[in-house]
């Protein structure tokens, strides 16, 4: 698999990612092999280049790279086990989201079936692959992920190898997923409430990037602050940022719009003002939630 040359690659699962990341090692030149348990998702990917297995073990044994993308860990052992032997010398990045402990008994498993296991996360959405915004992270096998490096280029050019621990991808992973999550119910309720106050959302549209642009910069603050394990009040208090949430709370029941995420968070607020850290920066959030080491 050396660089220049376009190594042939195999991808188990051809859901909405799996059929994407077929399509743009296809773009990008790689004789591809896919197979699906619902074979006739494989149709679309024939019609452009794509070879299609009749099993997972014809599968495996068409390429020395198997990229898997399947609904979940479940579903990789299923399919996996169905693969047997041909495995065997194999490198297997797996692109499944997963938790860092299945990652890590899954690389147990590949361990003794003689398999270089990587272990993945995309950061992305199917469409996204393959162009400059796509982010996929990968830990596990050195080794396997040097091989395959050159052909998961063709996924993210900002592809990143972060460790020996296979699980170190899968927790990048959550880490970062869960501002996301939390994120979704930010944008959820914003735009509930300006529609309450007459306002269209997308008349907030255009102000979005400069509340989002603190973001990285709130991220470094905080990660810095849980580092030293000292919270100083740089720009704000909790105290004064629990008045602020406060009022904000007001305005949404005030409009009967469903309070829950907001008193979950007011839970915890109150917990670190109870515990007598009104004085301290939003940092000392952290290990209030249970972070931290
Ligand atoms: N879509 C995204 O935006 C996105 C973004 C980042 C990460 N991911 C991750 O990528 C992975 C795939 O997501 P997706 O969006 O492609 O999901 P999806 O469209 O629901 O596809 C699921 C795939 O898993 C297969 N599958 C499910 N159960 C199976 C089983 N028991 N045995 C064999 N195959 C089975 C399905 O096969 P059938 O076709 O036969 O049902 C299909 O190929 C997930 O881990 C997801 O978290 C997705």
């Amino acid at each position: 698999m050396s660089s220049g040359i376009r190594t042939p690659v195999t991808v188990l699962g051809l859901g909405l990612m799996g059929s994407a990341i077929a399509k743009t090692f296809l773009a990008a030149g790689h004789p591809t092999t896919v197979w699906n348990r619902t074979a006739a998702k494989a149709d679309a990917l024939v019609e452009i280049g794509a070879k299609d297995a009749a099993s997972v073990t014809e599968a495996v044994g068409a390429a020395p790279l198997i990229v898997v993308s399947l609904l979940d860990d479940d579903a990789v052992a299923k399919v996996l086990s169905a693969a047997g032997p041909a495995l065997r010398g194999k490198v297997l990045v797996n692109l499944t989201s997963s938790t860092p402990e299945q990652s890590r008994a899954r690389a147990e498993w590949a361990d003794v079936h003689g398999v270089s296991y990587v272990d993945g996360a995309v950061m992305a959405v199917p469409q996204g692959l393959g162009t400059p915004d796509a982010l996929l992270l990968y830990s596990g096998s050195e080794s396997g992920y040097r091989t395959a490096e050159p052909a998961l280029k063709a996924l993210s050019e900002k592809g990143t190898y972060l460790g020996a621990d296979h699980g170190r991808a899968a927790a990048f992973d959550a880490a970062l997923v869960s501002v996301f999550w939390l994120s979704l119910f930010g944008v959820s309720m914003g735009i509930a409430l300006a529609e309450a106050e007459g306002i269209r959302g997308s008349e907030l549209v255009p102000f979005t990037p400069a509340l989002i642009g603190l973001m990285p910069g709130l991220m470094a603050q905080t990660a810095a602050q849980v580092e030293a394990d000292h919270y100083p009040a740089d720009d704000t208090t909790i105290s004064s940022a629990y008045e602020a949430f406060t009022t904000l709370r007001t305005i949404f029941a005030h409009h009967g719009i469903d309070t829950g995420v907001l008193d979950a968070s007011g839970d915890v607020f109150r917990r670190a003002l109870d515990s007598g850290y009104g004085a301290d920066g939003l940092g000392r959030l952290v290990p209030v939630l249970g972070g931290g080491r």
